[in-house]
């Protein structure tokens, strides 16, 4: 007998069954013929939220959450930030190598070719409120983009595809400017084809009646490397909710629109601005040790803190820190940054934190960076869900090209009422209507 199998003994039965193992794991179908009599339905696995369970095959995003690992298609993060550009990496995870200088060119050219949107959707998010959450204008104006481009549906034609994902990765930074200019009372502003990927961003969000609007070279870089920080990590929440919908042959708009909702939550994206708000109520550095204090008690939790995937430091934590710096040399020291120093080094040298393994995630110090940069935190989950467009339409790919994947629908172990039946006195319906 090979040795890379699983032999299970059914105590119900007594018999004996022998799975196989492949790549650390055994298949759940393969459980089903664990059966105790022809009626039983078979075996299956418990798992709510996924905690031991693989969805796919990949070959994007490489992560050793206990040694801090985070790798894209093998290149480790560090390698990419400090000699890539996001538009290159974006490249990598939807293509899985980096492009020639030829590659490159004509990627870059396209993207900057498919930044303006359509009047009608411009039209549509300056009917929005004017306090609405510019996360819930830019979920919505995915999702509209589905009807801009009905073809998008073809979602079996590669070609089609390719096009989709080009105006998205294009499209994505101008439907978040545009939601920004709208939540401040501003006109909105072109995209300007001069401009780098970043650079334009930033023109959309910050010009106002100069001619000709120039990025400091610093921030545009370090805008460009927390995009790259934020590009992809594999099966996470929205990455898992762009496989989901999309699994149901949904347009890439409808899923991308899906799984920007799944960043909006406070738990996933939502976090950078959640640690904002906490560290405006910690206030000060003496509050620290009480805050931490009240959160030991279970009265809340440490927002920016803890991961699913990363027991160690989170590596993209590491190189936020060091961006930070070099923001900071620009934009003048933001006074949170000592609450937060403050509080990791409280956390991280305590028992609560450190048997549970709970260090610092990648929003903790990213929303202190793009406050410096003059962000109000309703945008800082914007600002993730741009990059993550990247990983999100890599992650949809694979999927589609994927010939074991299918509609994404997972079971349920059911344990509501047997059958019954109704038993109430005949009544006719009638609405009451108070004049
Ligand atoms: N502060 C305090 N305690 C925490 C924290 C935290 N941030 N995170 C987890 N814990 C505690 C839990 O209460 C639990 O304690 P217990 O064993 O005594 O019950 C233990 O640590 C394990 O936590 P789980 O919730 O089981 O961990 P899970 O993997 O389900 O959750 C998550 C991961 C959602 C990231 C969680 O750590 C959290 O809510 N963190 C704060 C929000 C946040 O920063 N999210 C951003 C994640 S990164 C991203 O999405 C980009």
């Amino acid at each position: 007998m090979a040795n890379d199998t699983l032999t299970i003994i059914d105590n119900r039965t007594n018999r004996s069954y022998t799975l196989p193992i492949e790549h650390g794991t055994i298949r759940s179908m393969d459980l089903r013929q664990i059966k105790t009599g022809p009626d039983d339905f078979g075996l299956m696995g418990y798992d709510p939220a996924f905690m031991n369970t693989a969805s796919c095959h990949s070959r994007i995003t490489f992560i050793d959450g206990d040694r801090g690992i985070l790798r894209y298609r093998g290149y480790n993060i560090e390698d990419l930030a400090e000699n890539c550009t996001f538009l290159e990496v974006a490249y990598l995870l939807l293509n899985g190598e980096l492009p020639t200088p030829e590659q490159r060119q004509e990627w870059v050219k396209q993207v900057t070719f498919h930044t303006m949107v359509h009047e009608g959707t411009r039209s549509f998010i300056s009917h929005f409120r004017h306090d609405a959450h510019p996360m819930g204008i830019l979920v919505s104006a995915l999702a509209a983009l589905s009807t801009v481009y009905p073809e998008a549906k073809n979602i079996s034609d590669p070609e089609c595809r390719r096009m989709q994902i080009v105006r998205l990765i294009a499209k994505t930074p101008t439907l978040a400017a545009y939601s920004y200019r709208h939540s401040l009372g501003y006109p909105i502003v072109y995209p300007d084809n001069d401009l780098s990927y970043t650079e334009n961003f930033m023109n959309m969000l910050w010009k106002m009646v100069e001619p000709k609007y120039v990025a400091n070279p610093v921030m545009a870089r370090a805008l460009d490397v927390l995009f790259i920080l934020h590009a992809d990590h594999e099966q996470n929440c929205s990455a898992n909710a762009m496989r989901s919908v999309g699994s149901s042959q949904a347009d890439p708009y409808l899923s991308a629109a899906g799984a920007a909702s799944a960043l909006a939550g406070p738990l996933h994206g939502g976090a950078n601005e959640a640690v904002l708000r906490m560290l405006d109520e910690i206030g000060d550095v003496r509050n620290v040790p009480e805050y931490v204090k009240r959160i030991k008690e279970g009265k809340g939790k440490l927002m920016g803190f803890g991961h699913r995937v990363y027991k160690n430091y989170d590596p993209r934590a590491r190189i936020i820190k060091q961006t930070a710096e070099d923001v900071f040399k620009v934009t003048g020291r933001n006074p949170k940054l000592d609450i937060a120093i403050a509080l990791e080094r409280v956390a991280l040298e305590d028992e609560y934190f450190i048997s549970r393994k709970l260090y610092p995630n990648v929003d903790f110090y990213s929303g202190i960076i793009y406050q410096a940069m003059g962000f109000k935190p309703d945008m800082f989950t914007v600002l993730f869900a741009i990059p993550r467009m990247a990983g999100w339409l890599a992650q949809w790919q694979e999927l589609l090209e994927d010939r074991e994947q299918k509609i994404a629908r997972p079971r349920q172990v059911y344990l509501g009422h047997e059958l019954r039946k109704v038993e109430k006195p005949r009544q006719t319906e009638r609405a009451f209507v108070t004049r």
